[in-house]
């Protein structure tokens, strides 16, 4: 089969043929239709992180595509002709005091796709049956994948900013992950504030139900959103660490800091001072459960949601990865497609138009008072989780 595989860390990933993998126990065979590029793929591929993959490996963690096989064993009601998809957790024990307590994101056995294990850069991924997500019918493919880590990740960070509709969310980095915590923040009725330094994402951002957009290069953010009155909650999504203390000097007194990008930069510098005065939190929140992720379908299924993304073939990797890092790249999300069949493709979709239904305050479901997101009377828990 055919797939891109990362060999070193100073090199471009390489289109190669490779064996296609056999599902083991408890495993199933997925033929990959879509995979979305996230900027966790090009920290992964470049060795940014503490922690490093074992070389050589296949990055992607937004595969989504049609089980062809299941391996012997529980297959957990998945079958061969069912639509799937196998974000960034590929497998937790089960076992454990976080799996058990609905927090199998900090297991600390889990083992991560496309980092740890080979992910969806190619024709075909193993992934195990009881950590793939099943895809509800009505959503492309292509929407899926974007929604398969951008989503959950920044649907759950919208949970762990407790936002509710007095609030002001500012959400910085508006790229693959920003330009969906955007549209998550506006669905809770919070007003909202974005941040980037790309001009392109910020109107995407606008369109999307932000009520305001700071260009953090022409205009400095931390005083744009103090004039604002200050955020409640502050998500940054940036691959830089000044945006993260910038967003936390914008927050207003008793705010929250939700950390989620990870820049290869590592390290952060925090007034201790002012956190204590302001009674401010700081917390890290990392992608979103199997039933976040059944959750950000649904909501898109129900058209809550819009990608902005492009498809391209698998092969073009390396030109797809330049393009997200010097910012040239024509939409937020950028996905690839192991086998590309023109009449499969749908034209770039960028948004020239305002998406109404992210500005709607959604009084039912997940968002309603005493749903998952938290309104006020939720917040004094902390962290709001569902059940
Ligand atoms: N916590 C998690 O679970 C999780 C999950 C997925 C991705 N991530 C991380 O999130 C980050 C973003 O991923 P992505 O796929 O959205 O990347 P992306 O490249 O699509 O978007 C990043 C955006 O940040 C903007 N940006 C860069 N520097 C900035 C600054 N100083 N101020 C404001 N904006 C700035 C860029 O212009 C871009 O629009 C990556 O570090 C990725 O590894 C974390
Ligand atoms: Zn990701
Ligand atoms: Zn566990």
């Amino acid at each position: 089969m055919k797939a891109a595989v990362v060999h070193r860390f100073d090199q471009p990933l390489a289109i190669e043929d490779v064996p296609t993998p056999e599902p083991g126990p408890e495993q199933v065979l997925v033929r990959i239709e879509t995979c979305g590029l996230c900027h966790t793929d090009i920290h992964a591929a470049r060795g940014d992180w503490p922690i490093k993959p074992q070389l050589p490996f296949i990055p992607g963690h937004e595969g989504v595509g049609v089980v062809e096989r299941v391996g012997a064993g529980n297959t957990h009601g998945i079958e061969p002709g069912m639509r799937v998809a196998l974000p960034w957790l590929g497998y937790a024990c089960g076992d454990c005091a976080y799996c058990n307590s609905g927090r199998e994101t900090l297991c600390e056995r889990q083992l991560a796709m496309g980092y740890m294990m080979n992910g969806g850069f190619a024709e075909y991924t193993v992934g195990y049956a009881r950590h793939v997500v099943r895809v509800p019918d009505g959503i492309a493919s292509a929407d899926a994948s974007p929604l398969t880590c951008a989503g959950v990740t920044t649907y759950k960070a919208v949970k762990v900013a407790g936002a509710s509709s007095a609030d002001l969310v500012a959400v910085f980095g508006v790229g693959g992950l920003g330009h969906l915590a955007v549209q998550y923040a506006a669905i809770t009725g919070a007003r909202v504030v974005a941040v980037d330094l790309n001009g392109a994402r910020l109107e995407t951002a606008r369109r999307l139900g932000a009520d305001h957009v700071v260009h953090a290069g022409e205009e400095d953010p931390v005083a744009a959103i103090r004039a604002l009155g200050g955020a409640q909650a502050a998500i940054s999504t940036a691959v830089h660490p000044s945006a993260f203390e910038q967003a936390f000097r914008s927050l207003a007194r008793g705010g929250r800091l939700v950390c989620v990008g990870l820049p290869a930069e590592n390290e952060m510098r925090l007034p201790i001072f002012e956190t204590v005065l302001g009674g401010l939190s700081v917390v890290g929140s990392i992608v979103g459960t199997h039933l976040d992720l059944e959750e950000v379908f649904a909501l898109h299924a129900r058209g809550k949601t819009v990608i902005e993304r492009t498809e391209v073939p698998l092969d073009d990797v390396n030109d797809a990865i330049e393009a997200v890092l010097d910012g040239t790249a024509g939409t937020a999300r950028t996905v690839l497609r192991p086998v590309w069949v023109a009449d499969q493709i749908e034209p770039p979709r960028r948004l020239d138009h305002a998406v109404e239904p992210a500005h709607e305050f959604d009084p039912t479901g997940a968002f309603a008072p005493g749903g998952v997101i938290g309104l006020p009377a939720h917040r004094s828990g902390g962290t709001v989780v569902r059940r």
